[in-house]
């Protein structure tokens, strides 16, 4: 099998019941931070991983995603006339050059496992990324690149993580590492996994979160799952079963990750990336100094 990851998988059939009204009729991934939609990070941060085959698994009320990354010949024309080059490059630059888009569609959102299980006839027998883009990763290098340079090293299914508080297990799958763990290990084997436990269940607090690398392994697992918690198919019972199989490593990323599919951390995305904005960065800083914020 190869070590390159050169296809990503991004779900995007979810229900984003969190931010309604907002995605009542537009996909919670169209939500913009700053200038920029949140799937747009996630095809960025897939590109710069050296990614070029983009696979979205959409559902009911995403076609905005679609047309997002196809050309506009109209709007280019316009300002085109208008001499506005600058945001010509803009609108160009939208699908990152050399990548491709490819949409399947996910019928009815019966879970993220069976999101991801939609993508195998393009995914084949290629390991691949998968990217939740309501997870906005600020890193360096980016998030599924350190995935991706992990995979060449070890060429088996990684799992990003990140240590959360205690009272909030329950909304991560939950993952206990095997073997000794030395403090500072990036690096971890796992032994189980197991989806949202309450605080008092939960075997570590080490929190999967929405970057994943994984084999082709998991598409017979997944389509054999059980519909569980929720009535969804999940993906982490997939991996619990593919844990019995394969070695799954979990990796504390580097970097600061932003919940947007909460509105809190989608409040603190767009604190913080306003301010380090080019444009409008200083403008919003004085702007809230003045405001005593
Ligand atoms: P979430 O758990 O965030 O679900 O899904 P959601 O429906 O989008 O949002 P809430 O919880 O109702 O507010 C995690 C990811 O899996 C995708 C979502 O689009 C999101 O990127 N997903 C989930 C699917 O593609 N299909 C599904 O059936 C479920």
């Amino acid at each position: 099998m190869t070590r390159r990851i050169n296809k990503a998988v991004f779900p995007v059939a979810g229900l984003g019941s969190r931010f309604l009204p907002a995605t009542k009729a537009s996909p919670k991934e169209m939500l913009p931070v700053v200038d920029k939609p949140l799937i747009q990070y996630a095809v960025e941060e897939a590109a710069a991983a050296g990614i070029t085959d983009m696979i979205f698994v959409t559902g009911r009320n995403k076609r905005a995603i679609e047309d997002h990354f196809d050309s506009v010949p109209e709007l280019e024309a316009a300002l085109q006339a208008k001499g506005r080059a600058d945001l010509l490059d803009l609108v160009h630059g939208v699908l990152p050059a050399g990548c491709r888009c490819i949409y399947l569609r996910q019928a009815e959102p019966l879970g993220l496992g069976h999101a991801v299980l939609c993508a195998q006839p393009v995914v084949g027998e290629e390991p691949f990324a998968v990217l939740l883009a309501d997870d906005l990763m600020v890193s360096t290098p980016p998030a599924t690149a350190q995935l991706a340079a992990g995979f060449e090293r070890e060429g088996c299914s990684i799992l990003a993580v990140e240590d959360v508080p205690r009272e909030q297990t329950g909304s991560y799958g939950i993952v206990s590492p095997s073997g000794a763990t030395g403090a500072g290990d990036e690096m971890l084997p796992i032994g189980h996994i197991v989806e949202k436990p309450a605080p008092a269940q939960a075997p570590s607090t080490l929190g999967v979160i929405g970057r994943y690398v994984l084999t082709p392994a998991i598409f017979p697992l997944l389509a054999a799952a059980q519909p569980g918690r929720g009535g969804e198919i999940q993906l982490t019972d997939g991996i619990a079963a593919l844990l019995g199989r394969e070695r799954v490593l979990a990796m504390k990323v580097k970097g600061r990750r932003y919940d947007c599919g909460s509105k809190l951390g989608y409040l603190m995305a767009t604190m913080d990336l306003g301010l380090a904005h080019q444009e409008v960065g200083a403008a919003f800083s004085d702007y809230l100094r003045r405001r005593g914020a």
